[in-house]
C-alpha cells in the first residue's frame, strides 16, 4: 500500500511523532511469507525510500547531499535456506514466487533495469557471496512496499538494503549501518548495472527519525541535522509527477562521464576539490560549454549544500527556500536533468506560497519537493494538480514527507 493518492495529498503523520514504525511492524508481511513458503520466517526487516532536500548529482563528484528517510518503507520477510535456492515474492507484482539458482547468479545476466525487480534482493546476494560474508546461500523472501515505484523516492534502495539487512541479521551478523549502505550499493552497480552514487543506500540505512543526513560522500562522515517542520508551521510536500524515470537509460551515466572528465582535466581528484572562488578561472580553462555548465552545477550545489546545512543548523528552516529554488534552477538549465513536468510542479508550487521547491533525485522526471507552511498543504497540491490538468499532463500524486528513521529489524 501506498499513502498518496491520484487527486490530493495524503498525510503520512505529523513530522515530530517519534520513531515512524508503521502500524503493522512486519506483521502482515510475515503472515503472508507463513502463508506463501509454510513456516514461519526467522524476521522481518524494513527500509525506507528517501527524499533528496538538497545535493544533487553531487555523490558521484565526492561532494555533499542532505537526503532524510521517508515514513513509507519496503519490508522483507525471510528466512535461510541451505540449498542453494533463493526464492522470491513480492506483493506488490503479479509476478508470483521467483525461483534462482544461487551459483548461478551472474552480473553479466542479471535483468537490467527497474523492471527486473527481482534482480536487486538476488544482487544483493550475490553482493554479500562475492564478499565472502558468512551468509546462507539461499533463502526465501517476502517483500512488501509502501513506497512508490519510479517515482524517485529509491524503492530500489529501499528494497536492497531491506534485503541487505534481513540476509545479513539472519545469519547473525551485525554490520554497521554504512556497510549495508555499501553492499547494497554495490548490487545495485555491479549486478543491477545502474551507476548510482552513494547516496540513496546511505539515506535508507542510515537516516534518523526527525533528521536530515548530511554526508559527506568522499569520507562518509554524517551529521544528523534537526528538521522537525511540524515545530515550525511547515511541511515538506513530496510531488510524484507520474513521469517514471530510468537511471539505466545512459543519461545519468553522461552527466558522470562528463564531470569525472571535466575534474581529470582541471588536475582534479573530483570537482568536489574545486571551490566556489576558483570556479570562474577553472570555467575559462574549460573549452566545452556543456562540460563547463555541468562543472558549474556541482560547484554551486556543494556550496547550496553547505548553506543550507548552516540555516538548519541555526534553526532557520523557512530560509533554505530559495535555496532549494536556486538548485532547481541549476538542476534544469546547467545540468540539463529536469522535464516540463518538474518544472510546473515547481512553478506552480512557489506561485502558490511555496517558501521553495526542486526536482529531487536523479531527475528526467520523478517527484519535486517543495517546503510549505503546513495549513498551505491542499491548496498548493490543488494548485499542482490543476495546472499539470490544464497542461494535459498526467494526474500527480502528492504526499507530505516527515524525516523518518532509517532501516531497522521489526520482527
Ligand atoms: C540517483 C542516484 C544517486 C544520486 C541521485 C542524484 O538517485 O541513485 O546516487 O546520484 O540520483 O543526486
Amino acid at each position: 500500500m501506498t499513502r498518496t493518492t491520484g487527486t490530493g495529498p495524503a498525510r503520512t503523520g505529523p513530522a515530530s511523532s517519534g520513531p515512524t514504525t508503521p502500524r503493522t511492524a512486519g506483521s502482515r508481511t510475515a503472515g503472508e511469507f507463513q502463508r506463501l513458503y509454510g513456516a514461519a520466517p526467522e524476521g522481518v526487516w524494513a527500509a525506507p525510500g528517501r527524499v533528496n532536500l538538497i545535493g544533487e548529482h553531487t555523490d558521484y563528484n565526492d561532494g555533499f547531499v542532505l537526503p532524510f528517510a521517508l515514513p513509507q518503507r519496503t519490508e522483507v520477510a525471510a528466512s535461510r535456506r541451505t540449498d542453494g535456492i533463493l526464492r522470491i515474492h513480492s506483493a506488490d507484482t503479479r509476478s508470483g514466487v521467483v525461483t534462482l539458482d544461487v551459483s548461478s547468479l551472474d552480473p553479466a545476466h542479471s535483468p537490467k533495469g527497474a523492471d527486473g525487480w527481482a534482480g536487486y534482493p538476488a544482487g544483493v546476494l550475490w553482493a554479500l557471496l562475492d564478499a565472502d560474508l558468512p551468509v546462507s546461500a539461499g533463502a526465501d523472501l517476502h517483500i512488501r512496499s509502501e513506497v512508490p515505484a519510479g517515482a524517485g523516492l529509491s524503492s530500489s534502495a529501499a528494497l536492497e538494503v531491506a534485503t541487505a539487512l534481513a540476509l545479513t541479521e539472519a545469519a547473525g551478523l551485525r554490520l554497521s549501518r554504512p556497510e549495508v549502505a555499501r553492499l547494497a550499493r554495490r548490487a545495485e552497480n555491479a549486478y543491477v548495472g545502474v551507476p548510482c552514487g552513494v547516496m540513496d543506500q546511505t539515506a535508507s540505512a542510515c537516516a534518523t527519525d526527525g533528521h536530515v543526513l548530511h554526508l559527506d560522500t568522499r569520507t562518509l562522515a554524517e551529521r544528523h541535522l534537526p528538521f522537525d517542520c511540524a515545530a515550525e508551521g511547515l511541511a515538506l510536500l513530496v510531488i510524484d509527477t507520474r513521469v517514471t524515470h530510468d537511471l539505466a537509460d545512459g543519461a545519468y551515466a553522461r552527466r558522470r562521464a562528463s564531470c569525472h572528465a571535466a575534474a581529470a582535466a582541471l588536475g582534479l581528484d573530483a570537482l568536489r576539490d574545486l571551490p566556489p572562488a576558483g570556479l570562474e578561472e577553472a570555467l575559462g580553462r574549460l573549452a566545452d560549454p556543456e562540460q563547463r555548465a555541468r562543472v558549474r552545477h556541482i560547484v554551486t550545489e556543494n556550496d547550496r549544500v553547505a548553506r543550507v546545512a548552516a540555516l538548519l543548523t541555526a534553526g532557520r528552516l523557512r530560509e533554505t527556500g530559495p535555496l532549494l529554488t536556486e538548485g532547481h534552477v541549476s538542476l534544469r538549465d546547467d545540468y540539463e536533468v529536469s522535464c516540463p513536468e518538474l518544472d510546473l510542479a515547481v512553478a506552480t508550487a512557489t506561485a502558490a506560497g511555496a517558501y521553495g521547491a526542486r526536482m529531487t533525485g536523479g531527475g528526467f522526471g520523478g517527484s519535486a519537493l517543495a517546503l510549505i507552511d503546513a495549513e498551505a498543504e491542499a491548496a498548493v497540491a490543488r494548485a499542482v494538480t490543476e495546472a499539470f490538468a490544464r497542461s494535459g499532463f498526467t494526474s500527480p500524486r502528492t504526499l507530505v514527507a516527515a524525516p523518518s528513521a532509517g532501516a531497522g529489524r521489526l520482527a
